[in-house]
């Protein structure tokens, strides 16, 4: 009988194999580019480690929780790197999430005390009040692009929350408009299959690089005052304007820069489309919904939003986990191999590409029964313990975790269940919006008619 991902392998037997198709020359590039995730998730039930061919390229996935875990916890060798990340270092320079291992400790110590429960928990009420003024424009029996709309809100809380002072008003209205331009341009560079497309004169390029330049400069004037005024506002710049390393050294502007950069980019569009996917899955389970709702007519009922937070959303919790368990924005995951050394029996050279998808693992049947259906009971604490080791890793895992999980789970939960207390989306369309994985795992336009809650 052929042992299951719930298994551990038995020494010296894990199972290599081949991805099947593949043309020549191209390799897997086609199914790759068509229907990623069908692909990968397919590849799950292949072998605990899967060979692909990209253009001649041999690159591996890992599939096994283990194997995928023995590759998130040894950073030094299996380090940053892959075909996005020179892309990415054009906006986020040698940030935090982009960094090599060489700088990585370094620049984590630094950066973590800005993500403390104490820092973040003052972010509720920002959270309340962006939702809210989003949700005073929708108009009863009216129709929105429910996608486009929580980019909005979440655009503006992560400005926001790195910048709290009322002379950063005007700069949070220009990152709202720059921030998607560039994150657009800067996928389309990603996936562009040459880099010469990008280098031709087009109204895409100026405006990509208009947006960008914006964007650089109101960082660099944020900062320059911010250090003028030496005061600690308690937002996230002043969190990094104080941070020190362990030599006393203080972040030079330019890694403030970066690493501002790094957090705008990684907080917005990643829990826009957590909120995206559960509007839409609310919408079409009301049973979970009506328990949302009750949920959330409470924690509106609690006395200011201060000091309230995500703890007294239990239920919001698990359906905003069940969500990034089906849907886990970042489904691709790539490592570089920086010296020999071997996986899961497997010989890999230094230079070699390794990867997993959390999307292919959180949909796999042996770690998740009917993995298609969207139950957050799964995440009771009751039923969670049934949940194997690894199996469900959305924000990652090892010293490169998503330094922003709790935040991520705050803002999403909040954001929820404000919507929740007053409104019911339903979508337009019986059939339900189909994911589309680009950099995240996003959706198109979501159509949905607002109702105000009776
Ligand atoms: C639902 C929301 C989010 C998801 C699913 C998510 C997912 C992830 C994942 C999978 C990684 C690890 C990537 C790797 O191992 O290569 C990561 C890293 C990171 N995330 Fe998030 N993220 C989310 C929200 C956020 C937010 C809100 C912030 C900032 C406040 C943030 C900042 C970062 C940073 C800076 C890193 C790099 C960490 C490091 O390398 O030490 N993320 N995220």
């Amino acid at each position: 009988m052929p042992r299951t991902q719930t298994q551990p392998a038995p020494p010296g037997q894990w199972s290599v194999a081949q991805a099947p198709g593949g043309l020549p020359l191209l390799g897997h590039l086609l199914p790759m580019r068509r229907r990623p995730l069908e692909f990968l998730t397919s590849l799950q039930y292949e072998g605990d480690l899967v060979r692909l061919n990209m253009k001649g390229q041999p690159l591996y996935m890992a599939c096994h929780p283990e194997l995928i875990d023995q590759m998130l916890k040894d950073p030094r060798t299996f380090d940053r790197g892959g075909p996005f990340y020179e892309k990415t270092q054009l906006l986020m320079g040698n940030s935090l999430g982009n960094c090599p291992y060489a700088d990585h400790r370094r620049q984590r110590r630094l950066v973590q005390p800005s993500f403390r429960r104490e820092r973040i928990a003052s972010y509720p009420a920002v959270i309340r009040e962006e939702t809210e003024a989003e949700t005073a424009t929708w108009h009863p029996g009216g129709t929105i692009d429910a996608n486009a709309r929580m980019h909005a809100i979440t655009a503006r809380i992560g400005a926001r929350v790195l910048l709290s002072t009322d002379m950063a008003r005007d700069h949070v209205d220009q990152i709202v408009r720059c921030l998607p331009i560039v994150l657009k341009g800067i996928y389309r560079r990603m996936v562009a299959p040459i880099d010469l497309v990008h280098r031709i004169p087009s109204p895409e390029r100026r405006g990509f690089e208009s947006a960008l330049e914006e964007l650089r400069v109101l960082i660099d004037t944020v900062i320059r005052d911010y250090r003028e005024a030496g005061v600690d506002h308690g937002d996230l710049l002043s969190g990094l304007l104080a941070a020190r390393y362990e030599d006393g050294d203080r972040l030079a502007d330019q890694e403030i820069h970066d690493q501002v950069m790094n957090f705008l980019t990684a907080s917005t569009e990643t829990t826009a489309t957590a909120l995206a996917w559960a509007l839409q899955l609310l919408g079409r389970h009301p049973e979970y919904e009506r328990r949302l709702q009750e949920e959330a007519d409470a924690f509106m009922a609690l006395d200011g939003p201060a000091g309230h937070g995500p703890g007294d959303l239990p239920y919001t919790g698990r359906v905003v986990t069940e969500v990034l368990r089906l849907y886990p924005p970042g489904w691709f995951v790539t490592r570089v191999v920086s010296t020999d050394t071997e996986l899961g029996g497997q010989s890999l050279p230094a230079g070699t590409v390794v990867f997993y998808s959390s999307y292919a693992l959180h949909h796999h049947r042996d770690l998740f029964p009917d993995p298609e259906r969207f139950d957050p009971d799964r995440w009771t604490p009751e039923r969670v313990k049934e949940v194997p080791k690894g199996a469900m890793i959305p924000f990652g895992s090892g010293s490169r975790k998503c330094i922003g999980d709790d935040y991520a789970m705050a803002e999403t939960s909040i954001a929820l269940a404000t919507i929740a207390s007053r409104w019911q989306l339903r979508p337009t369309s019986v059939t339900p919006v189909r994911p589309t994985p680009r950099a995240l795992v996003g959706m198109g336009a979501l159509p949905v008619v607002t109702q105000p809650r009776g």
